[in-house]
């Protein structure tokens, strides 16, 4: 089967590239399909695949511990494996995968959700060039998981699903960042308002 676009989903990778039309980034309906049946063997571990993800993420990209607060000042990474706390971001995060996962067959929703969690991530101040990141810390922890159930096919069908979402997280830190800079402009800044009634 698959969606007239599914060529396109299937040469998303993790790297920069035009992210601004994330319908077209849409999983195709096989991807959906293998993501979901993976889903059921990956959901058992998830708070184990949290914190792998998360000790990998600040291990290949320390930059991005220094968005958060509670961990910006730990430097050995082995303490954090049994964080209480980064224990429970994982299992935030892992929370909304398995949303995003659920909601698949409703893209409509899905994409609300991942708008929104992008406005969140402004005011956490969590740049979206850290998003794209995250996809691929999260395919190292589960394929030892699922073993020899791992293909290129699903690796593929996993990385358009993590593309699509941070994609629509972009454009919901952008779409904040600009209301936000609208909300600071001074009054002497905005546009004059033409006084019609004289
Ligand atoms: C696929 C990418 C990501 C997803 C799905 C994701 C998801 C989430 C979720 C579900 C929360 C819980 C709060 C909420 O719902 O608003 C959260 C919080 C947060 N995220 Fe992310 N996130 C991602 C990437 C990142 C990255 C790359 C960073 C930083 C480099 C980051 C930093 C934060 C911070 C600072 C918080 C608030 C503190 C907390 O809840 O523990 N996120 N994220």
């Amino acid at each position: 089967m698959g969606c007239a676009i599914s060529g396109l989903a299937a040469k998303a990778d993790f790297g920069e590239k035009n992210t601004e039309d994330a319908a077209a980034l849409r999983p195709s309906e096989d991807q959906i399909q293998m993501i979901k049946d993976s889903w059921r063997v990956i959901r058992d571990d998830i708070a184990k695949v949290g914190i792998i993800m998360f000790v990998r993420l600040f291990e290949t990209h320390p930059e991005c511990k220094d968005v958060f607060f509670l961990f910006r000042d730990v430097q050995d990474l082995e303490r954090l494996r049994t964080s209480r706390e980064l224990r429970a971001h994982g299992l935030r995060v892992m929370s909304f995968i398995e949303k995003s996962v659920a909601r698949l067959d409703q893209l409509e929703r899905l994409e609300v959700l991942a708008l929104e969690l992008g406005k969140s991530h402004y005011h956490y101040n969590a740049p979206p060039k850290y998003y794209s990141y995250v996809g691929a810390e999260f395919i190292s922890a589960v394929q030892p998981i699922l073993k020899e159930q791992w293909t290129a096919e699903l690796e593929e069908a996993w990385k358009t699903m993590f593309h699509y979402v941070t994609s629509l997280m972009k454009r919901g830190y952008k779409e904040e960042s600009a209301r936000q800079h609208h909300l600071t402009v001074s009054p002497k800044d905005r546009p004059e308002k033409r006084n019609t009634a004289l």
